[in-house]
């Protein structure tokens, strides 16, 4: 389904994607992994199109989409979650999800163009009580908690009903709590909408609590990939991320 053949990304000298093939299953649930500057932002945009590959293919539902722009990869049904949340800083959480599904849906090549107004609210009404945000409807974005900001920013991915959706480090700066909160609903919501599902995560009690696969990403080259217990118990994983059990601080 969506899949990556010698993928390559350099800027300047540093070569942030170094000749990286993997392949993602339909509905699975997987994590990259792998120390900071290991390349793994620079994968999504890729595969988001928010940058250009230097070379290699990119292939969705068989077709190679390497270099086409992030609103044509989006409308292909990959969908991801900034970083950054709220991009319409004074508007209402449901206005900046039916304002995104109404631009995304103004985008679409079709002669006929209906988007009834109703229908919009009903899908944004949907994925805010998929996500916990029905009781921040009327919330001006800028006004949400960390937390709800980033729920935001997946919502907002979510409105459009990707196949695929990128989540690049959903829990980052959270606390131990508002994560697990986080993860739960991240993987309730992989379950209901059975999608593909790749997320970026440090936290390795999460990875390896909830992702059925792992890849890891080690100076842009694909260092391991396979199964939580798989990756954990890597001697080149532990060696160039995890560390040995033993040199880890008591608990
Ligand atoms: N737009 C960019 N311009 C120049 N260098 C970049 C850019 N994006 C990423 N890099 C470099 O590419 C490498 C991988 O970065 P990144 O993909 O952000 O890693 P990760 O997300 O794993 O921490 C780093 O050395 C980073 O400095
Ligand atoms: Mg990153």
């Amino acid at each position: 389904m969506l899949k990556v053949e010698h993928l390559r990304k350099s800027f300047g000298g540093v070569t942030a994607i170094d000749d990286v093939s993997l392949d993602f299953r339909p509905g699975t649930l997987s994590a990259v992994i792998g120390p900071n500057g290991a390349g793994k932002t620079t994968f999504f945009n890729l595969i988001s199109g928010a940058l250009r590959p230097d070379s290699g293919r990119i292939v969705f539902d068989g077709e190679d989409i390497a270099g086409e722009s992030p609103p044509a990869i989006v409308r292909r049904g990959i969908g991801r979650a900034f970083q950054v949340a709220s991009i319409f800083p004074s508007l209402t959480v449901e206005d900046s999800l039916t304002g995104a599904l109404l631009a995304h849906r103004g985008q679409e090549t079709t002669v006929r163009r209906r988007f009834p107004l109703a229908e919009t609210r009903l899908r944004a009404r949907e994925v805010m009580a998929m996500l916990g945000l029905d009781a921040r409807a009327d919330t001006p974005s800028r006004n949400l908690s960390h937390g709800d900001q980033k729920l935001l920013d997946i919502a907002l991915a979510l409105v459009l009903q990707p196949r695929v959706l990128l989540l690049d480090e959903p829990t980052a700066g959270m606390g131990p709590e508002e994560r697990w909160q986080m993860i739960d609903r991240v993987y309730r919501l992989w379950e209901s909408e059975k999608m593909t599902l790749v997320f970026i995560e440090h936290d390795m009690d999460i990875v390896f609590k909830i992702a059925q696969s792992v890849r890891v990403l080690c100076y842009g080259r694909l260092l391991a990939e396979g199964t939580p217990a798989a990756i954990r118990a890597d001697p080149a994983v532990i060696e160039a991320y995890l560390g040995a059990p033993a040199q880890e601080p008591a608990a």
